[in-house]
């Protein structure tokens, strides 16, 4: 019988995705609160908006597949870190360094791996934060390990993920060179934006404060 089929199995994936989705709620809160306390003490908001959502069994199935791995439960728990995720969406850059900073330093989070795509893009021109954490989750009879993959961008990045996330990424489809080029040049004056967002941040600041 297959996996899938099988009653006891179906719990435990049910269990699977509600401990993620345990996880995923802890480090919402937290970002939240950093989010409403910057705004208490400096009348601003370093976060534009979150997006979180936990991996489809189907899409948890498929990645393992792509991975050269059994579809099954356990290769699940073991191998993957992004069954459950949170985007979160900021302004400006410097942002996105505080926000990264902000949850790092907190005790009862552990990063366990940080790819900053930020300092060094993608060849496709990808930018964006990402950070593996693990965080506990208070159950009635144990505290569980959870771990969730926080993605951390400005709009502009984001603009250009989103888009390119739905035309091309995973999708296996090759594109012409000329094409792929444009998708960089595109990348690229994104990066210009954020770069001018960033001084005219700190330019307006002065007639602020
Ligand atoms: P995945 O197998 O896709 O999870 O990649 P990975 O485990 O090597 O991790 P990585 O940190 O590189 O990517 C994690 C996630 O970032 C992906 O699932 C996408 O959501 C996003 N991402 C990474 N690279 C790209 C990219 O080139 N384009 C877009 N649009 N998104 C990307
Ligand atoms: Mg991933």
């Amino acid at each position: 019988m297959s996996e899938a089929f099988n009653l006891e199995t179906q719990e435990e994936w049910t269990r699977l995705l509600l401990m993620s989705k345990f996880g995923i709620d802890e480090v919402e809160t937290k970002l939240n609160i950093i989010n409403d306390e910057y705004h208490f003490l400096h009348a601003y908001n370093p976060i534009e908006h979150i997006i979180s959502r936990n991996k489809s069994p189907q899409n948890i199935m498929e990645k393992l597949r792509r991975m050269g791995l059994e579809p099954t439960l356990e290769n699940a728990k073991q191998h993957l870190n992004d069954i459950g995720g949170i985007r979160v969406i900021c302004s400006v850059i410097e942002d996105v360094y505080t926000i990264a900073e902000q949850l790092e330093r907190q005790n009862d989070i552990t990063v366990l791996t940080v790819k900053d795509y930020i300092k060094h893009p993608k060849p496709n021109g990808y930018r964006s934060y990402h950070m593996i954490v693990e965080v506990p989750v208070f159950l009635t009879d144990r505290v569980t390990p959870v771990k969730i993959e926080v993605q951390i961008r400005t709009v502009a990045m984001d603009l250009w993920a989103s888009l390119e996330h739905k035309i091309y990424y995973k999708s296996g489809i090759q594109i012409p060179k000329e094409l792929q080029q444009e998708v960089k040049q595109v990348a690229d004056a994104m990066a210009a934006i954020d770069q001018r967002l960033c001084s005219m941040k700190s330019e307006i600041s002065k007639y602020t404060t």
